[in-house]
C-alpha cells in the first residue's frame, strides 16, 4: 500500500517557470488523490479475517462508512451484539483504536469480486419479492449500496446476510438507526430470510 508521502513543499520564489508548473501539478495532484487514510497498526490482526481472503463466517469489512463500523465494534465489545470471535478482538480496542480502525476500513474500496452465478432463480425471485413488500431498498438504497446509518448489503457472503438477518430477530444483535432492523427482522420467517440472503448476495 502507497502510504501518504510527505507533502509537496511550497515551491521557492526563485524556481523557474517550467519546474514551478510541474511542482504545483504535483501539489494538486497530492492534493485530489484518493488516499486510504493510514493503517493503525491495530488494523493489521484483523486482515487475517477480513482481508482479501475472508475467514468463515467473516463479511468483509472495507467500504462501509466510518460510524457503521464503529458502531458494530462498540455493539461487540459491550457485548451486545453477541459474537465471540468479534468479542474477543473488540475487547481489547481502545476508544481511540475503533476511531481509527472505522477511519482507516471506510477508506478502503469494497473488495469488488464478481457476484457468484445464481443458480436458484426461483429463490433469487422469491427474494426479490420479500425485499419489496418490506420496503429494504427505502433504507439500503435502489442498488443495496448502502445510504446513510443503513450500510452496503450487496454482494455481501449469503450465508452471513442470513445470519445477519437471524440475530436482528433473535435480538442477538442491535440495531442502530432507531432499531429499524430489530422491527424490520422480527416480521420475517426463516423463508424471508433464506431468499433474502440469497436475493442480495447474487446481486449484480
Ligand atoms: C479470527 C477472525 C476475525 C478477526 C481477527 C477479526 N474479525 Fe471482525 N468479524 C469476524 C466474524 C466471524 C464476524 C461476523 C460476526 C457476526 O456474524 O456477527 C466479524 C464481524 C466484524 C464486523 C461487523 C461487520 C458488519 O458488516 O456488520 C466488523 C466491523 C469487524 N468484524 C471488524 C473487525 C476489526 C476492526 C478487526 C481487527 C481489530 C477484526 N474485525 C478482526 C471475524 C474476525
Ligand atoms: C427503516 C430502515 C431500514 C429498512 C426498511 C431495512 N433496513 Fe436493513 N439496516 C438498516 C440499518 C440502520 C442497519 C444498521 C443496523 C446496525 O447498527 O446493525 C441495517 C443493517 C442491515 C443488515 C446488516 C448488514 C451487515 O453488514 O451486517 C442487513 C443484512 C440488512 N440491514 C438487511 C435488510 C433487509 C433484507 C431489509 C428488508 C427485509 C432491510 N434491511 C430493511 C435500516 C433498514
Amino acid at each position: 500500500m502507497s502510504g501518504a508521502g510527505p507533502r509537496a513543499r511550497q515551491p521557492a520564489r526563485r524556481i523557474s517557470g517550467p519546474a514551478r508548473a510541474a511542482l504545483s501539478l504535483l501539489t494538486i495532484l497530492g492534493a485530489t488523490a484518493v488516499q486510504a487514510a493510514e493503517a493503525p497498526e491495530v488494523a493489521q490482526a484483523c486482515l487475517a479475517c477480513h482481508g482479501d481472503a475472508l475467514a468463515e463466517g467473516a463479511p468483509p469489512i472495507a467500504g462501509h462508512s466510518s460510524n457503521y463500523i464503529q458502531l458494530q465494534l462498540v455493539f461487540f465489545r459491550a457485548g451486545r451484539r453477541k459474537n465471540e470471535i468479534m468479542q474477543g478482538v473488540a475487547e481489547g480496542l481502545s476508544d481511540n483504536d475503533i476511531r481509527a480502525l472505522g477511519k482507516y476500513f471506510a477508506s478502503l474500496p469494497f473488495p469488488e469480486t464478481k457476484p457468484p452465478a445464481d443458480t436458484q432463480a426461483d429463490l433469487t425471485k422469491a427474494g426479490e419479492t420479500a425485499a419489496l413488500q418490506h420496503r429494504c431498498a427505502a433504507c439500503h438504497g435502489d442498488t443495496y449500496l448502502g445510504i446513510q446509518a443503513a450500510p452496503r448489503v450487496a454482494r455481501l457472503p449469503e450465508a452471513y446476510l442470513a445470519k445477519a438477518l437471524g440475530d436482528y430477530r433473535a435480538n442477538t444483535r442491535p440495531s442502530s438507526g432507531g432499531a429499524a432492523m430489530t422491527e424490520v427482522a422480527g416480521s420475517l420467517s426463516d423463508a424471508d430470510i433464506k431468499a433474502l440472503a440469497h436475493y442480495l448476495a447474487v446481486l449484480p
